[in-house]
């Protein structure tokens, strides 16, 4: 059998309609340690996570981004926020990279325990930084990149292989 993280990754797929049960803390802060676990420039880890589970924050989220209307029917949700002015060089230039590879693994620990989610933007729209801003009083120095709704998953994803051989330029051996 395919080494077991490898099938992980190969079958994570974007998950957009749950069933609506709530997502418990433990679960969420096993998600949490996944999205803290990556990798940052020079270790400056430039991040802040945001755990949704009350259900009118949810809804208020889902009213206001066109994109993320799963979360009606999610079970949780984390809002990963990028802190430019962590330190006074490298987040300010590398806080989407790291809070990107924070929010993949977020996804990758999502599937693995089971659950579905999807990365919805927020970051680089003026207006959904603004409304997400506000519904969740984030600070003018934390820019909110993404929701990622999480849920228990309605029905099983279908796994698309997406490797392609012409995205490899091999300069090899
Ligand atoms: C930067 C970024 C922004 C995205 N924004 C949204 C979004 O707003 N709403 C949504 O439903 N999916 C969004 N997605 C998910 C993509 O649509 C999805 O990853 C892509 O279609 C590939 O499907 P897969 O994740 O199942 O492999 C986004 C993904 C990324 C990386």
């Amino acid at each position: 059998m395919e080494n077991e993280t490898l099938q992980t990754i190969y079958s994570r797929r974007s998950v957009r309609s749950f069933t609506g049960e709530l997502i418990s803390r433990d679960a969420l802060i096993k998600i949490l340690r996944a999205g803290m676990s990556a990798p940052s420039a020079v270790n400056v880890q430039p991040w802040s996570f945001i755990a949704v589970t009350k259900r009118e924050v949810l809804d208020a989220l889902c009213e206001k981004l066109p994109y993320a209307k799963m979360l009606g029917k999610a079970g949780a949700a984390i809002i990963v926020c990028g802190i430019p002015d962590k330190d006074e060089v490298f987040s300010r230039d590398y806080w989407v990279m790291d809070c990107s590879a924070a929010t993949e693994n977020i996804l990758l620990a999502c599937h693995a325990l089971g659950f579905g989610a999807v990365w919805t933007a927020v970051y680089v729209d003026e207006e959904r930084i603004k409304d997400v801003r506000e519904i969740l009083n984030i600070p003018p120095n934390i820019i909110p990149l993404n929701v990622v709704p999480i849920g228990i998953p309605k029905d099983k994803g279908k796994v698309v292989d997406k490797f392609k051989e012409e995205n490899i330029h091999w300069e090899a051996w």
